[in-house]
Parts: C-alpha cells; sequence; structure tokens
C-alpha cells in the first residue's frame, strides 16, 4: 500500500478520537546541566556504559529545552490535536526529593502554558526512565522508598500542573524499563538479575497504583491513565512446547504489569518465575495497592514477537525466532512489521473487562532515513503508519474502548541505547546544525487529519 491509495482519513474516525503526537523528555531535551537540573540515571549510563551503539549521550539531543515553541509550532501545523511529554524528574527536583528546583518548574509551566495556546492538549508522562541520579545511589527502584520518593514527585507535579493538566500517564512502559535496567543491564541504571528485577518489578507496580490515586487526590476532574508495552506472541510452531514458551513470554512481556494494575496480582499459570516472585515480594499481600482503577490503558506497540522453545535459556526456556530468520518485513531495527498484531494485541488487551478505555499512546517505526536536497522521502513509513492507521479504523468501528491514537513520535531523537542514528521521527533532526526537516511521513500525517 502506498500513499497514492490511502483509503482513510482522520474523518474516518469519530469526531471525538483523539489523535496526538508523543515525546519524552530524555530523549528531546538536552539542556542537560543547566538551570539547576540534576543528572538522570541516563545521562550517567550513556557516558560510563559503553552500552549506546554509536557512543553518543543525552546532554544536547533536540534542544527541545530551548526550541519547544518551535517544535509545538511543527506538532500543530501537522494537525495533532494532543502533544505528549514527560517531566523530567530531575529537572523539578534535581536530587528526586527535597530541593525543588524553580527554573525546571517554570520551564513545564511555560510549556503546558505554549501547547494550551496553540490548542494542543497536553498528555503529561510522569515518568519515562529517567530517574534522578541521586536516588539510583540510593538503591533507585529496587528500593522500597522510591514508592515514597516518587510519591512526593507525582505530589508536586499535581499541585503545580493540575489546575492546567488534565490526562496524566503515570509510568511509560514498566516491563521495558524494568527488564532493560534491571534485569538485562542493557538501558539505564546496568543493573542485572533477578535480585534487582523482583524488587524493581515489585516497586514499580506499587508506585504506578499510588501514583494514580495521588492523582485522583489533587487534580479536579483528571483523566488519569498508565502505559504497557505489548506485542503479540506467536508460537514458532503448533507443538506443545512452543505454545508453552510463548505463554511464558506473554506473561512476562504483556500481563505482567497490567494484571496487578486490575486488581489481578501478578499473573502466575504455573510459571515458576512468577511464584519466585510472588514469594520473594510477598506479591498477595498487597493486591489492593498494586490496583488502582485508572480511566485508560495506554497500549504501545512496535513489534510481534514469534517464540520458540529453547532448552538452553534458563527460566522461561524460550526464545525469539528473529524477524530476519522468518524473512518477514521488518523496520530499520529489524523488527517485524505487521499491523494485523497491531490490532490483535489492542485487542487483547481490551479483552481485559476492568480495562475502560484503552489509547494507543506510542505506535511507529524507525527507518534508515536519508535527506537529499533538503526532502526525507520515508516511503516505508507511510506505508507503516497507513497499514496500522487501517487496522486502527477497523478496530475503532468494533471496539469501543478505543478512544485514541499517538504517533510515536514528532522528532528523530535520542533512541537510549541505540543513539541517535535510529530515527522515529516524522520530523528529520540533524544532530549537529539542529536543523528540524518535515519528513514526507510528516505531511502524509497533515493530510491525513486534515478536517
Ligand atoms: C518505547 C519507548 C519510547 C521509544 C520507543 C521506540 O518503548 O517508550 O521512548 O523509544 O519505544 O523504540
Amino acid at each position: 500500500m502506498t500513499s497514492s491509495n490511502k483509503i482513510i482519513s482522520a474523518k474516518d474516525f469519530s469526531e471525538d478520537f483523539i489523535w496526538g503526537v508523543a515525546t519524552s523528555a530524555p530523549q528531546i531535551e538536552g539542556a542537560y546541566n543547566v538551570d539547576g537540573r540534576g543528572l538522570s540515571t541516563w545521562d550517567v549510563f550513556a557516558k560510563r556504559s559503553g552500552k549506546i551503539k554509536d557512543k553518543s549521550n543525552l546532554n544536547h539531543a533536540c534542544n527541545f529545552y530551548y526550541r519547544y515553541k518551535d517544535d509545538l509550532l511543527i506538532a500543530k501545523g501537522l494537525g495533532f490535536k494532543v502533544f505528549r511529554f514527560s517531566i523530567s524528574w530531575s529537572r523539578i527536583l534535581p536530587d528526586g526529593t527535597g530541593k525543588v528546583n524553580q527554573a525546571g518548574i517554570k520551564f513545564y509551566h511555560n510549556l503546558i502554558d505554549e501547547c494550551l495556546q496553540l490548542g494542543l492538549t497536553p498528555y503529561v508522562t510522569l515518568f519515562h526512565w529517567d530517574l534522578p541520579y541521586t536516588l539510583q545511589k540510593e538503591g533507585g527502584w529496587t528500593s522500597h522508598f522510591i514508592v515514597k520518593w516518587f510519591s512526593k514527585f507525582v505530589k508536586l507535579c499535581c499541585k503545580e500542573y493540575g489546575n492546567k493538566v488534565k490526562n496524566w500517564m503515570v509510568i511509560n512502559e514498566p516491563m521495558s524499563f524494568t527488564a532493560l535496567g534491571y534485569m538485562l543491564g542493557i538501558h539505564a541504571p546496568g543493573k542485572k538479575g533477578l535480585n534487582n528485577f523482583f524488587p524493581a518489578v515489585f516497586n514499580t507496580a506499587m508506585a504506578q497504583a499510588e501514583g494514580g490515586r495521588i492523582i485522583r487526590d489533587i487534580v479536579d476532574n483528571a483523566n488519569i491513565g498508565t502505559t504497557f508495552s505489548c506485542s503479540e506472541i506467536k508460537p514458532y510452531t503448533n507443538s506443545e512446547l512452543d505454545i508453552a514458551a510463548a505463554n511464558k513470554m506473554d506473561i512476562l512481556i504483556n500481563r505482567l504489569f497490567i494484571e496487578p494494575t486490575l486488581g489481578l496480582g501478578f499473573p502466575n499459570d504455573g510459571f515458576a518465575l512468577m511464584d519466585k516472585l510472588n514469594f520473594t515480594t510477598k506479591a498477595w499481600r498487597y493486591i489492593e495497592k498494586m490496583q488502582f482503577d485508572f480511566d485508560f490503558i495506554g497500549v504501545q506497540n512496535y513489534f510481534p514477537i514469534t517464540v520458540k522453545h529453547s532448552s538452553i535459556i534458563p527460566i522461561i526456556n524460550a526464545m525469539e525466532v528473529k524477524p530476519s530468520k522468518r524473512k518477514v518485513p521488518q523496520n530499520g531495527l529489524g523488527w517485524e512489521i505487521n499491523a494485523d498484531s497491531f490490532y490483535n494485541i489492542i485487542r487483547k488487551i481490551a479483552a481485559y473487562h476492568n480495562v475502560k478505555n484503552i489509547i494507543v499512546t506510542e505506535n511507529g517505526a524507525c527507518f534508515n532515513d536519508k535527506i537529499v536536497n533538503g526532502v526525507v522521502n520515508d516511503t516505508e513509513r507511510i506505508n507503516y503508519f497507513n497499514t496500522h492507521l487501517t487496522a486502527l479504523h477497523k478496530l475503532h468501528k468494533e471496539e469501543p474502548k478505543l478512544k485514541g491514537y499517538f504517533a510515536w513520535t514528532l522528532l528523530d531523537n535520542f533512541e537510549w541505547s541505540e543513539g541517535y542514528k535510529a530515527r522515529f521521527g516524522l520530523v528529520y533532526v540533524d544532530f549537529i546544525t539542529q536543523l528540524r526537516t518535515i519528513k514526507q511521513s510528516g505531511y502524509w500525517w497533515r493530510d491525513f487529519l486534515k478536517k
């Protein structure tokens, strides 16, 4: 499918369907050490771990701290109604707790005011992975004090911005940052093993629900959500072993965080790892505390995962069969592109009866974009959005819980351990000059959203 045979537009969705574009503070803001900002785990990890592919760091990123007005104008110009961003915890609380940095507070007031003035509804994420480094030195997400530290941060945000911001997301993809940062050591803070992973998972589940309660207490008429990374999990063959492997992967990837949030506790289904998690954290005592009645669940999807049994992989006895091996369509990072799976995973989340509403709070693709004579002709990204929005449209007609879709992301940015080479933006960024060029996919969105 190409842009020329586009079959749908925003007009084919209901009037109140929410169209947004998503970003996060650490990936775009830069200005890492100005106006009193404290360091985050990612500032330190990027410089010390040797794990960022292009050896880059977050010091300047997209310089959004200085360029937010122009960048918001672009988001507005493309026709989006919502701008999703996150608050850098260490910009407003440089040490994580205690002294408040007024310059940081002011920055987010300015950003929010600018959004409102342009008619962009702000959707604010409270935690998008950039923990204040001072708190990491005290154990970070493995410390049970994190619930207290996080609560204070959330209270501060709600009191400062709650009059102007009504739409909140507590945590971005708990599974991603606990698994990558506290189990596998490939994201900040670079910790490994179950001794880090289990407490991080438990404390995150607790903090997520507590964050929801705090927002509900402080902000009048709040619309409160949190976001989960989700992937359809497919067994490689119909063998019993592959199906069992897929089931374990599904528990870890899709169910681990949403189920405690919905009051179901951690999933189990005979998976010994989950017994161990329950046992070490005594999670059954905290079923109520890990639960919060979120107004919406943010579904974030990038790829499906195909899984087969493997006796050499410890604990889960499952391994991914890579898209390259299966010769299926892939994005620039080798992630499978599959719009049917996108449709299926949203349906799966919608099937939980106490999920009230769903917003796709991130979806998008990275390609090896080239700028030629000032034009970025990213037809693959256009095709990606075209097929995924067609699937979304089908779902929209069938699933009343589905309320909105946010494209990831406005600008090419710091893509975590991939550095700056993995470009996901609708806008191409030259990281030397900071020049912005709207990609053809950005113009495609403008046409799609046109009333
Ligand atoms: C998500 C994450 C985003 C972004 C995206 C693309 O998991 O929330 O920050 O990096 O993946 O990889």
